[in-house]
């Protein structure tokens, strides 16, 4: 006796081939979707410029709340003054000191740094010195806008930016304007609240290490 197909056989072939369809239909969704997240990701890449933008933004801040809510704030209420010798007087750091110790600690082991610097510098240390810091202070004096650009420096090479620091409160152009250095090299100079006073010098290493 000849055994008649189940009545479910001729429905097992297309459930085969439907499950394989389902099958590659949602593997090709995983690859494509897998693909598209790491296509998102790689457009997430921020440019040179756009770190620095951030970098300066968290300097700049910094720099306004400790001039204005700590050294100003302080002076005013007669509590503590910001001097060099804040070790031996007991005294709040300077705000030009205390940016540089930051900056030292955050470049500490790295190549990458940044500092402050200005033609009418009261430390000779912070003059403009190369001919790009040169160029680019006068730059960002002329239009109060960053200036930014790469550079090879000992081989290596930087993304580098200028930004204008300001007499972000009373307190910067106070002691700048009646400090004796300042007014024996750039008697002409008196800084109001807002002027650009100098630059703020980032530079951002771009060969791997
Ligand atoms: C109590 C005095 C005092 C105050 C307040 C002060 N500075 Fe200075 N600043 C100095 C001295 C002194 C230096 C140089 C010190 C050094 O580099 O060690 C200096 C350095 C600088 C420099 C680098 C160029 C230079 O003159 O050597 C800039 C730019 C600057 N200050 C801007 C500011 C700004 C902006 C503020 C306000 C947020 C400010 N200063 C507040 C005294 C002061």
């Amino acid at each position: 006796m000849t055994s008649l197909p189940s009545p479910n056989r001729q429905f097992k072939i297309p459930i085969r081939i439907i499950a394989l369809i389902v099958l590659a239909v949602l593997t090709w969704f995983i690859v494509v979707s897998c693909g598209s997240t790491n296509a998102k990701q790689s457009h997430f890449t921020l440019q040179p410029d756009e770190i620095s933008d951030y970098i300066f933004r968290i300097i700049k801040s910094e720099r306004t709340i400790y001039g204005k809510y700590v050294v100003q704030r302080m002076k005013s209420e007669n509590i503590v003054h910001a001097s060099e010798n804040w070790q031996q007087e007991r005294a709040l750091p300077l705000p030009a000191q205390m940016f540089r110790m930051t900056a030292e600690l955050a470049s500490e082991n790295s190549p990458f740094s940044y500092g402050s610097m200005s033609p009418w510098s009261l430390n000779e240390n912070n003059l403009p010195k190369t001919d790009f810091e040169k160029q680019a202070m006068q730059t960002v004096l002329d239009t109060g806008l960053p200036v930014k650009d790469y550079q090879i420096k000992d081989g290596k090479k930087y993304f580098t930016a200028l930004y204008p620091d300001k007499a972000v409160a009373a307190a910067c152009v106070d002691c700048h304007n009646n400090h004796p250095i300042h007014k024996q090299r750039y008697p002409d100079k008196v800084f109001q609240v807002g002027d650009v006073m100098g630059g703020i010098l980032i530079n951002l290493p771009l060969d791997q290490e």
